[in-house]
């Protein structure tokens, strides 16, 4: 059905095909729903009003509607790792990342041209996210696309020294990560994930949920406020700690079109200066972005406001586009907002077709 779409839309003219590419859409088997409903994450995820409805027909049928082509399904905030850490939690992490990668790749052979997947990773832990990549990317078939990494595991920012060798893994094998942000975590205190050792975690879930959220008596739902904060953040870090010129060869796909960073990234570059030696510059900064990293579209909000300051960065090939289902009602509305914005944005419809479709096909395919 849909190829035949495809088909007769390339035959026809092909400047006003406007199909999508989905490099931002989330998978959540039942058992997933199940598991964060056991760990208590209720009544949804990062204080959400419920855990999303999904099964793989609703979404192939929201793709026709929408003329989406090919969606890359990852797991969203709060990941795999959904106890506070211990040993045990761990185990489960273990299990849990496991299972969403099978399902993932199963539906893959299903509907391989369109279901790509990105990998979940049980971080903070080390040893067994290493396990999983390896598992992931020389046994698993089909393959993950690329994996996805929450901007933090428990106050493990994107900088910290101990994902280096998460990095290296990934780097020796040319992968694109997609960031998705989560509910920020402090690291200065007994309750980070340095207890990851310990036979039960020393925090409850509503302490963790708490950590480093001001006005935690009047909180709203993370996704508001602390998840595009915590893209900034994240990358920043990334940044501060030299990963993308110690490891060139990942690719990254920021979501939101970078959420927080955009107004901050002026900052992030000229503070650089305060570090001697240090060395960072609004082209080099351009330079290692155009060649590692890509933004999605996810909104939801006006397109024509928040690309403009987007191309002060990168080129309209580094950005890519995004629904977030099934995580915002409001997704078929924005999507339609978004096929009028974008028009007014690039009057090419050469370059809004690549943002649409094409960039994520090179990067991805
Ligand atoms: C899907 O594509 C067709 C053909 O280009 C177009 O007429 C239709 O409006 C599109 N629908 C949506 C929801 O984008
Ligand atoms: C691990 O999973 C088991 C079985 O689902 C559950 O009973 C237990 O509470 C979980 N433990 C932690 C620390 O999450
Ligand atoms: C790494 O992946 C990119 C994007 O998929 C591809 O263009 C490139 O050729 C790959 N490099 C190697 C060394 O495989
Ligand atoms: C900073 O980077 C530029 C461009 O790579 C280089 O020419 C310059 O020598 C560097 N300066 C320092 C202090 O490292
Ligand atoms: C966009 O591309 C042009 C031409 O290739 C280049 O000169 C410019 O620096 C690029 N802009 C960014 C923000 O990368
Ligand atoms: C859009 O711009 C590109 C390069 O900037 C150009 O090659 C192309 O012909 C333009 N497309 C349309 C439909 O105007």
């Amino acid at each position: 059905m849909l190829n035949l779409f495809i088909l007769g839309c390339f035959l026809t003219t092909f400047a006003a095909c406007d199909v999508k590419v989905d490099v931002h859409s989330h998978y959540l088997p039942d058992f997933y729903a199940a598991a964060l409903r056991d760990a208590g994450h209720n009544p949804g995820p990062d204080g959400m009003p419920a855990i999303p409805a999904w099964d793989p027909e609703t979404h192939l049928q929201f793709m026709q509607d929408l003329n989406i082509t090919k969606s890359y399904l990852s797991i969203s905030s709060p990941g795999v790792y959904i106890s506070v850490p211990s040993r045990a939690a761990t185990k489960n992490a273990t299990r849990l990342a496991r299972r969403v990668n099978d399902f993932a790749s199963q539906l893959k052979a299903q509907y391989p041209s369109e279901f790509g997947f990105f990998a979940s990773l049980p971080l903070p832990a080390i040893e067994e996210s290493l396990q999983e990549i390896e598992y992931c990317f020389h046994e698993l078939d089909p393959k993950p696309d690329g994996v996805v990494l929450m901007s933090n595991s428990y106050g493990m920012y994107f900088g910290d020294p101990n994902m280096d060798p998460i990095w290296e893994a990934l780097d020796a094998l040319n992968i694109t990560i997609f960031e998705h942000p989560t509910g920020p975590c402090t690291e200065h205190n007994h309750l980070k994930y340095s207890n990851i050792d310990g036979e039960t975690s020393t925090i409850t879930p509503e302490e963790w949920r708490s950590l480093n959220r001001p006005v935690a008596t009047r909180q709203r739902a993370t996704p508001i406020l602390d998840f595009p904060f915590d893209t900034a953040r994240t990358f920043a870090d990334l940044f501060y700690s030299e990963v993308p010129t110690r490891f060139p060869s990942l690719r990254w796909i920021i979501p939101h079109a970078g959420g927080g960073l955009l107004p901050t990234l002026d900052r992030i570059v000229t503070f650089s200066t305060l570090y001697p030696g240090f060395n960072m510059t609004m082209s080099l900064m351009m330079d290692t972005l155009s060649r590692s990293f890509y933004f999605d579209l996810a909104g939801p909000w006006p397109v024509d406001s928040s690309i403009p300051t987007l191309l002060r960065w990168v080129n309209h090939s580094n950005i890519l586009w995004g629904s977030d289902v099934p995580f915002t009602a409001w997704a078929a509305a924005s999507i339609l907002a978004f096929d009028t914005g974008i028009e007014d944005v690039f009057g090419n419809s050469t370059r809004s077709q690549d943002v649409r479709s094409n960039n994520a096909r090179r990067l991805l395919q």
